[in-house]
């Protein structure tokens, strides 16, 4: 049987010690960093992932704002916020939730976010920076999954054969780059792939996330691989809702090495990293060390 990858533990640990620095920076400077959330529209799975980073931004004591727009906001009106808040001094992050209502276009948003505030590090310039290897916002998620692998791999992943299962602009291709800067040599498959079963077999280190629920299974995976499962998929199974990852988590704990389970694996760790992500910002913009 393989290891458990515990996100949840991971991140309320990572939380404990953003506690203790802010604190620190209270005392110190007498300013507080403040993270603030858009959401427009009201789609239930967003819902929930912005109440939970309102909770957890006030447990590490950073002070959180949301802004909640109705539905048929317009894009100017949501451009207008975002520039509100770019020179807001009491904003240090800016997350407007995706997925964006049809109206608004998703890459001029987030081109209008700040660089030094986008805590997302989805504005061009901050995917720009880490493609080329330069400080600058990493994107949450893969950076909260990198965090989880070297828990059970160590910090030296130089050598691993790494594939990444997606080439999504939030997780798929930032993870490549990541994985490619951690010196792994990294396979990036998707759904045009030919024999995609194969190639994740090859994988010390398996990254999944495509959003296809529970794809897959021991027969994808190498034995002793890390396995992370980035996917969140909402299904309904014995007359129950459910929520299961892209990865079978029974089927590949009997191959890999260690597996994170769906919900309590990669979630956790993206919003513990949105909130290093806001302390990074605040230390750059109001040059605290
Ligand atoms: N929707 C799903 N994941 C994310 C994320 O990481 N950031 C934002 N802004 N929206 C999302």
């Amino acid at each position: 049987m393989s290891i458990r990858i515990d996100g949840a533990a991971y991140a309320s640990n990572l939380r404990k010690e953003l506690a203790i620095e802010v604190a620190a920076i209270k005392q110190s400077t007498g300013k507080i960093p403040g993270l603030t959330v858009v959401l427009v529209g009201e789609d239930p799975a967003s819902q929930v992932y912005v109440r939970r980073k309102g909770e957890q931004a006030a447990e590490v004591g950073i002070t959180s704002t949301e802004h909640r727009l109705p539905v048929e906001t317009s894009q100017e009106e949501l451009l207008k916020l975002v520039t509100q808040l770019n020179a807001d001094d009491t904003v240090h992050g800016i997350l407007v939730q995706l997925p964006l209502p049809s109206q608004i276009d998703e890459k001029t948003v987030l081109t209008a976010i700040s660089p030094q505030k986008d805590v997302d590090g989805f504005h061009p310039i901050n995917v720009g920076r880490l493609s080329i290897g330069d400080d600058c916002l990493l994107p949450c998620t893969p950076h909260g999954s990198i965090h989880l692998i070297k828990s059970v791999l160590g910090d030296d992943l130089s050598g691993l054969n790494a594939v990444v299962v997606g080439r999504s602009n939030i997780v798929g291709k930032p993870m490549a780059a990541l994985l490619l800067q951690e010196s792994c040599t990294v396979t990036v498959v998707h759904s045009r792939t030919k024999e995609i079963e194969k190639i994740c077999a090859q994988a010390d280190i398996l990254i999944a996330a495509v959003g296809r629920p529970e794809m897959i299974n021991a027969s994808w995976i190498k034995a002793g691989a890390c396995v992370i499962d980035v996917g969140i998929n909402r299904i309904e199974r014995d007359g129950k809702n459910k929520l299961v990852g892209d990865v079978d988590f029974a089927s590949a704990s009997e191959k890999a090495a260690a597996v994170t389970p769906v919900p309590g694996g990669v979630g956790p760790m993206t919003i513990a990293m949105l909130l290093v992500n806001t302390l990074t910002a605040f230390k750059r913009i109001e040059k605290v060390s």
